[in-house]
């Protein structure tokens, strides 16, 4: 590039005098067009070190420059780093109005993970700022402790008693998404019947990949053994599983939930689980009233002791580095398809 612009003014000079003092300013105004672009990785939780050695590799190969900002302690030391930066990698950490206004360069914001609620959408795009998710990179984690929750739950939470099998009970994943659809993909290997129900997903798409649709979350209950909840929390979902729907549900049924806390009725669920002795609730996403559903609900009740759906060092690896497989195809080709601030 710099011998294409010497080349040029050289050239140039022949035509035109350029006097030194200006060809100088060209040069500046030149190498700030070519100038590296910097992604900052500021993770108040680091990635994992193979995970960090993954963005770099994909950052630097496009030829821009990697920084770190990782284990912060305070929101100024984030203002600091952000300020000269062109694209960030964040994963819970906060990317709201304030540290928007401190990054005067920014222009895209990758949240590595399925959750963007961290960032104000409304505030990246007042800023110009182009701010994705990477959905699907933990999927299959979260579908494999799902898996787990389930085993644990049929077999008496491991208490020493006999339980049962998997094989030939009915699963109902609520909303196929990534998560329900790797649901799906694993419990075939048990050997489970697959009924599922999405307000948004064809049909087909179920059908053809060996999943019975069901019309509505009314059927789902009162048709599947265990129920494993995937929907996200919105408006329309948010307190969503109460006492009427888990009522339909048949005797020793369980549902398995590593989706959101707040789709669950908390104080209907508890009301419910008192009703029936036989009905068991296990959760990776822990509820307020944690200590006294362990009280009330010893040995049908269990939660993980914190989000563990997503720990996994391959949705570490995946996400992050999508995350920065997305900030390079953003910045190369303008591709936008991962992003939520349209
Ligand atoms: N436990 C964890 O660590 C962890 C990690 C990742 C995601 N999650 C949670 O898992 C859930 C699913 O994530 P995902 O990546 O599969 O999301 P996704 O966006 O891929 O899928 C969500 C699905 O829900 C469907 N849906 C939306 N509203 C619905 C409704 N009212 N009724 C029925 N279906 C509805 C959509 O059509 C979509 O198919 C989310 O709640 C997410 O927050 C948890």
């Amino acid at each position: 590039m710099c011998v294409f612009f010497y080349t040029f003014a050289a050239n140039m000079e022949h035509v035109y005098h350029i006097p030194e003092q200006k060809e100088k300013e060209i040069f500046v105004y030149y190498t700030t067009l070519v100038k590296k672009m910097k992604v900052l990785v500021a993770t108040e939780k680091p990635f994992a070190k193979v995970a960090v050695d993954g963005i770099r590799q994909v950052v630097e190969q496009a030829g821009y420059e990697l920084v770190l900002l990782e284990k912060y302690t305070s929101k100024q030391q984030l203002l600091e780093a952000v300020a000269d930066v062109d694209a960030l990698i964040i994963r819970s950490d906060n990317v709201d109005a304030e540290v928007l206004d401190a990054a005067k360069n920014l222009k895209i914001v990758v949240r590595a993970g399925a959750g963007y609620d961290n960032i104000d959408l409304a505030a990246a795009t007042a800023h110009n700022v182009v701010a994705m998710n990477t959905p699907g990179q933990n999927s299959n984690a979260v579908a494999e402790l799902a898996l787990g929750l389930m085993v644990m739950a049929v077999r008496n939470l491991y208490n020493g008693t006999s339980g049962t099998e998997l094989m030939g009970k009915k699963l109902g994943i609520h909303a196929y998404g990534n998560v329900g659809r790797n649901v799906a993909r694993i419990a075939k290997g048990f050997g489970m019947s697959i009924y599922a129900y999405d307000a948004y997903c064809p049909a087909e798409v179920m059908v053809n990949e060996g999943v019975t649709p069901v019309a509505s979350a009314e059927e789902l209950y009162s048709t599947c053994d265990i129920v494993s909840l995937h929907i996200p929390a919105t408006p329309e979902t948010k307190g969503s599983i109460n006492n009427a729907l888990l009522s339909r549900m048949p005797q020793g049924a369980v549902l398995v939930n590593t989706a959101r806390k707040e789709v669950i009725n908390e104080d209907e669920l508890i009301q419910f689980m008192q009703m029936r002795k036989d009905f068991k609730y296990m959760t990776d996403i822990m509820p307020a009233a944690d200590q006294k559903m362990q009280e009330l609900f010893e040995g049908r009740y269990f939660a993980t002791p914190k989000k563990m759906g997503a720990q996994t060092a391959e949705a570490n690896i995946n996400a992050g580095i999508a995350a920065a497989k997305q900030i390079v195809d953003y910045l190369e080709n303008g591709n936008t398809k991962f992003q939520v601030n349209k």
